[in-house]
């Protein structure tokens, strides 16, 4: 009798766990269906005129309807939005790494959440299909480890947080393989001689034209693939050499632009800063030459068309608009680990109000509608720079001078203390008045537990149903 009731009662835990972790994972599958105005691009819309009535009743279920949209409805029935610019922007993933005296516990969290930030990405890019993907910075949690752990970091990184084609990441890959140093010093070399030379004030060192891929050919259906330098990549004032080589030489320019229908009259460009070099001090003070000599390149340039600017560190703004205000802070005796740092730039939340001011100057010198996408402050945070009757740029939550505004967009960290969230930046092109329209939202997800329950559940949900089986 006993044993009777036993394996009635296993038999009907293991149904329960079986119907809760196929919920679950239903849910981490379909999660951006839950809020889909927010996880969608702005244009995508429906045909007025085209559903039966049917189909207009189910589009209206919250949830099923999205569902529905994505699965179901022939696709002439939605709006052409194929020209337009499709950004999906992730900020912070901050991923952690393994000390010889990590407990394991903490091990199996590291290695679980490589695989919930690379869910994230994987669902956000089989649902959207971006153009372009961009890692706000803060690709790692720490500039202050070795050669090895960076590469290692790096394959992580490359493979299960954002896997792409091999095509894209064979390079990358080969040299992290050999886990040699990176060859700083060739960099040194690089830097002082066009530094001496005035290469870094010429455009040819950052242009890029119409790229859809880094790799030839080009592969359909893959987005762009954008890193941006944060703090923890390569550092603040302390970034050395040996910082920047390694970041260069995986993940590409620190500072680069890539312009799109030049001979259009609706040209757009991308344009990537390393911020962290803007303001000081620096160890390495040709760092903010160089960086300054590329702001002063833009400025130059006088480029006619519209700017998306990606950079890790929002710009200067007034307290109160976002949860990061303004702070900066420096490397005093107390807090700096070694000498050598005392003075540098530790931290800041902002760029700094004179930095602010002269590299939004450079970048948006058209006067059309601008968006800057930035990183760092975790929270996200949305706001618009007008440029006052002084000339001056201010933020706001809303357009104080239609003529001459930008958007920034704070991109929420992706971090399961986050919420996972991702960032979708729409640019449409309006016909009648021939300028793009940037819009953007965050798209939620929710923390890592559920991750984990999903996953736990489906080992537990086989190994029940097993035992019921066999008893
Ligand atoms: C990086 O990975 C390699 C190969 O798995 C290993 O030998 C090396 O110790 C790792 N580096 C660090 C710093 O843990
Ligand atoms: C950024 O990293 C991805 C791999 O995660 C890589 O495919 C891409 O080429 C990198 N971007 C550049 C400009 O190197
Ligand atoms: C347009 O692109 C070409 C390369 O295709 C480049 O040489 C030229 O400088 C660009 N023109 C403008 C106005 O940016
Ligand atoms: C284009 O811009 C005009 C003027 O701002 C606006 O009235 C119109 O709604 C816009 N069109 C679309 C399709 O967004
Ligand atoms: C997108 O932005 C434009 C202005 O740039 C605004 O008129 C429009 O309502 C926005 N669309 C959505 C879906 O938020």
């Amino acid at each position: 009798m006993a044993t009777l009731s036993t394996s009635r009662f296993v038999k009907q835990l293991a149904n329960w766990v079986t119907a809760i972790t196929i919920l679950i994972n239903i849910y981490l599958y379909t999660y951006p269906s839950f809020n889909s105005e927010r996880c969608s691009w702005a244009t995508t819309e429906v045909k007025t005129g085209s559903l039966t009535n049917w189909e207009s009743l189910v589009l209206q279920i919250p949830y099923f309807g999205d569902i529905f949209q994505q699965y179901f409805l022939d696709e002439s029935k939605l709006e052409d939005n194929s020209d337009d610019i499709k950004i999906l922007a992730l900020g912070d993933p901050q991923i952690n790494g393994n000390w010889p005296n990590t407990p394991y516990i903490k091990r199996l969290d590291n290695f679980g959440n490589d695989y919930y930030l690379g869910h994230i990405y994987r669902t956000m890019k089989r649902r959207l299909l971006p153009s372009h993907v961009a890692v706000m910075g803060d690709l790692f949690s720490s500039q202050w480890i070795s050669d090895s752990e960076y590469y290692n970091r790096t394959r992580r990184y490359m493979t299960r947080l954002f896997p792409q084609p091999e095509q894209h990441t064979l390079d990358a890959m080969n040299f992290v393989d050999k886990h040699e140093d990176v060859d700083w010093r060739t960099f040194y070399g690089w830097m002082n001689g066009n530094l001496n030379d005035g290469s870094f004030l010429k455009e040819e060192e950052y242009a890029y034209y119409d790229i859809y891929d880094w790799t030839k050919p080009r592969i359909e259906g893959q987005p762009l693939f954008i890193n941006i330098t944060g703090n923890h990549d390569v550092g603040y004032g302390d970034t050395t050499y040996q910082h920047l080589a390694r970041y260069r030489k995986l993940f590409g320019k620190d500072n680069y632009f890539i312009e799109y229908d030049n001979n259009t009259d609706h040209p757009w460009r991308i344009v990537v800063l390393n911020s962290l070099a803007l303001d000081g001090p620096l160890l390495q003070p040709e760092f903010q030459t160089y960086t300054w000599q590329f702001v002063e390149m833009l400025s130059k340039q006088k480029y006619p068309g519209q700017t998306i600017l990606m950079t890790h560190i929002p710009f200067y703004k007034r307290e109160g608009l976002c949860i990061d205000g303004p702070f900066v802070e420096y490397f005093t005796e107390e807090n700096a680990l070694e000498d050598y740092r005392i003075g540098l730039l530790k931290s800041e939340n902002h760029l700094q109000y004179e930095t602010s001011q002269k590299v939004l100057n450079a970048v948006f010198q058209s006067g059309k509608p601008g968006i800057v996408l930035t990183g760092h402050d975790h929270e996200g945070c949305e706001n618009f720079y007008s440029k006052d009757e002084n000339n001056v740029w201010v933020a706001d939550k809303s357009v104080k001078n239609k003529n001459f505004y930008i958007k920034e967009a704070t991109v929420r960290a992706m971090m399961g203390d986050f919420d996972g969230h991702a960032g979708i930046m729409t640019g449409h092109l309006n016909k009648s008045t021939g300028l793009w329209e940037w819009n953007y939202s965050s798209c939620p997800f929710s923390v890592q537990h559920v991750w984990w329950v999903g996953h736990v559940g489906i080992a537990l949900s086989i190994l029940l149903q097993s035992i019921g089986f066999l008893i």
